[in-house]
């Protein structure tokens, strides 16, 4: 049976595409779900997810300690907030990557320390989109030891 791979976005990424193009590009988050499933490598399945609800973020994570075998994981603003999604995922525990689409570094001071990254084993950011697909790619290869 294939394995799971929880691929998460927090609030205001369901309008990807549409929302400052200029910063995050021009592509739907049906287009980000498509570079997923393409980056899977075999034995792998997705499981994408948006929320805008921090409390169904937390329970999203809760749910991956029984069905994930890692968690991919935009937070999006939740990232510079939220201890309640860091606790939540400090509770699991296989791998957990967390990719901004942006390199926050570059913007606003409030985006440059992120509660997820204490938690997180690996960070991509400013790679577009494509961001997304090498943690895809990197979750298989650290779940499969390859
Ligand atoms: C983001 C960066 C966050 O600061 C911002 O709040 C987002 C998106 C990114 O993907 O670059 O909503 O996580």
């Amino acid at each position: 049976m294939a394995e799971t791979i929880f691929v998460l976005n927090g609030p205001n990424l369901n309008l990807l595409g549409k929302r400052q193009p200029h910063i995050y590009g021009a592509e739907t988050l049906e287009d980000v779900k498509v570079l997923c499933e393409d980056a899977c490598l075999p034995g792998f399945e997705i499981r994408f997810v948006q929320s805008n609800h921090e409390g169904d973020l937390v329970d999203l994570i809760h749910r991956a300690r029984q069905e994930a075998c890692g968690i991919v994981i935009n937070p999006a603003a939740y990232s510079h907030t939220s201890v309640a999604i860091l606790d939540a995922l400090m509770a699991f525990d296989g791998p957990v990557l967390e990719v901004h689409i942006s390199q926050v570094h570059k913007r606003e001071p409030f985006r440059h320390h992120s509660y997820v990254s204490h938690r997180a084993d690996g960070v991509v950011m400013g790679f577009g989109t494509q961001g997304y697909a090498a943690a895809v790619r990197h979750m298989c290869q650290l779940v499969s030891g390859t």
